[in-house]
């Protein structure tokens, strides 16, 4: 099938809110009950989600005024994207300053009550840690670039221009795809793995590292709850920097990823900081094999307890979309190479992408909400921990820019200078950016059906959606049947069911071409999860011995069933008990 376009509570979480020492962690297998394995993610941009101030970017205190609004969605922990100093050239993931709250955002006060707030509720706190790279505005880089003898010259990365040009090195956000830019201050290339205002730290430099350690102990200290590493598997480099093969950008991450001292820095880490607070850490990435993923989180090797890969998430990178076939193959494979040891997240939406809906479900009005329900469904009932991305909870769709003015993100802008600059086919790139761009997954939270969605009084950082006056959350609050009630309901039925958390997964009717269906099971506790991943009727013949017992959740008003045939309605989904 193609598709076009697109508790147990072990409540761990209402413990002590500072941070206690740790105590030793058992040999982990996926039934290891632990608290962040039973964790609902709640990605917050702060960018967009709540403004106080009329200046068209949301804060703290904007996070603050919706905390009852966060624990009413069930969810137990919230990542924020970087809050720290920044000038913002790639949205706080440039930091300038790593002890300070981003003026934007507001004050280190609105932190403290912030995470006070969210404690309070019961709610944990993940800490965006962003050190692949830091701002060319920090001081260490001001430093490092101001002459070859400062004392933080090793801070970063230098190739002296006596000994020709440096081996090239693809990056993700430079206008001319090249990541060593010559400085003449001191006649030296530095290396940006992302834009020219990200240089990257050199982590091979002892200080470097324990700089970040510090960095993580005054935030731990705070009593943050977790911590996210940007781009983290990319930290090591082999210095001489040899020259790669031809078009290894292809395969990025099998070049930069896993570097020679990778998982020695890790247990570094893990030692001065992880193991020493009641905190966990997730990895953005998971290098390009299951060993590698493994060996970033497996608990005998005291590096990470989580790491999320991009497999699933970049299924859908394209105008054509993406085959059911792949979905389940991809989610398949990579939980039954965990289902033994080793913990990853569910995701397939972030601040990195295009919205959950647009993407991997159908934003026609008449499917928008059944497919934004049916993917919650998936996310919420799959092994792993899931991360649900603010705004999915409510089928917010796509913005769809036309012209490049109208996008704020540097990837969107910097991709169409070279595009233009190479010659290539700029009315390809626009459209399809016009699905793809990271500027559509980050559009203002849509409160209610005021101006500007009751984002803000001013002019929003981004434009609002225009369907905000259909699609916000007021509007689905009073709604039994709106995708934020049944986002309620998915998440109270994960946090209430153990079985959806630990369960083993087992894949049925694994040839269907419109539905995907598994079972989780623990103990005798069994469910079936059907979804219908097509805007079609679709029936599926269950196998012999799956007797269903009660609905747990539908999408529907109703399941038509006949003995072992289920007929499911368009993006229909489905959470049954077992006998
Ligand atoms: C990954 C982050 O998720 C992304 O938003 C950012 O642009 C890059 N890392 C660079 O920090």
């Amino acid at each position: 099938m193609k598709r076009t376009l697109f508790a147990i509570s072990i409540i761990l979480i209402l413990m002590s809110c500072n941070n206690q020492p740790k105590p030793a962690e058992e040999p982990d297998t996926t039934t290891n009950r632990t608290w962040w394995k039973e964790a609902v993610i709640y990605q917050i941009y702060p960018r967009s989600f709540k403004d106080t101030n009329g200046d068209g970017v949301g804060d703290l205190k904007g996070i603050i005024e919706k905390l009852d609004y966060i624990q009413s969605l069930g969810v137990n922990m919230v990542w924020l994207n970087p809050i720290y100093g920044s000038p913002n050239d790639d949205n706080g993931y440039d930091i300038s300053d790593y002890r300070a709250i981003m003026e934007e955002f507001g004050t280190m006060e609105d932190f403290d009550a912030m995470l006070k707030g969210m404690h309070d509720r019961g709610i944990k706190f993940v800490m965006d840690v962003v050190v692949n790279h830091s701002s060319d505005e920090h001081e260490w880089f001001k430093q490092s670039r101001s002459s070859r003898d400062n004392p933080y010259r090793d801070y970063y990365h230098w190739w002296p221009a006596e000994r020709g040009k440096p081996n090239y090195r693809w990056s993700y956000f430079d206008e001319k795809g090249e990541a060593w830019m010559y400085d003449s201050t001191t006649n030296a290339y530095y290396l940006h793995y992302f834009s020219r205002k990200q240089p990257d730290l050199n982590w091979e430099n002892p200080k470097v590292r324990q700089e970040v350690y510090d960095i993580m102990k005054f935030w731990a200290e705070k009593g943050v709850d977790g911590f996210r590493l940007d781009a983290f598997q990319f930290v090591s480099k082999d210095t001489t920097f040899p020259k790669l093969p031809e078009g290894y950008e292809k395969e990025v991450i099998k070049y930069y990823g896993m570097g020679p001292n990778l998982h020695d820095y890790l247990k570094e880490m893990n030692r001065e900081v992880l193991s020493q607070y009641n905190v966990f850490a997730v990895s953005e990435g998971a290098g390009s094999t299951f060993e590698d993923a493994h060996n970033l989180v497996d608990a005998g090797r005291n590096e990470l307890q989580m790491a999320y890969h991009f497999e699933g998430v970049d299924l859908c990178n394209s105008l054509e979309g993406y085959e059911l076939a792949d979905f389940k193959e991809v989610h398949s494979r990579w939980d039954s190479a965990f289902a033994q040891e080793g913990w990853l997240s569910i995701f397939l939406a972030n601040h990195d992408v295009a919205r959950l809906v647009s993407r991997y479900g159908n934003d026609k009005p008449q499917f928008r909400a059944p497919s934004s329900k049916m993917l919650n469904t998936f996310i919420l009932s799959m092994r792993g921990t899931p991360y649900c991305y603010y705004g999915d909870e409510l089928g917010m769709t796509n913005i769809g820019f036309d012209s490049i003015e109208q996008y704020r993100d540097i990837a969107a802008i910097n991709g169409y200078k070279k595009t233009v600059n190479s010659g290539g086919d700029v009315e390809h790139f626009l459209k399809t950016l016009k699905f793809l761009s990271r500027d559509n997954g980050r559009t203002p939270m849509q409160w209610d059906g005021s101006e500007n969605a009751g984002f803000t009084t001013g002019t929003p950082w981004l434009p609002v959606n225009p369907n905000y006056t259909t699609i916000n959350v007021k509007a689905q609050e009073g709604d039994p049947n709106s995708c934020l009630s049944y986002f309620r309901k998915m998440v109270k039925l994960r946090k209430d069911n153990p079985v959806l958390v630990y369960g083993d997964y087992e894949l049925v009717r694994p040839e269907h071409e419109q539905v995907y269906a598994y079972t989780r099971t623990l103990g005798d506790v069994k469910m079936l999860v059907l979804l219908n991943f097509s805007d079609e009727a679709a029936g599926i013949e269950l196998p012999e011995g799956t007797a269903t017992d009660e609905v747990l959740i539908n999408n529907y008003d109703a399941v038509e069933t006949a003995g072992l045939a289920v007929n499911l309605k368009p993006y229909q989904a489905v959470v049954y008990a077992l006998k």
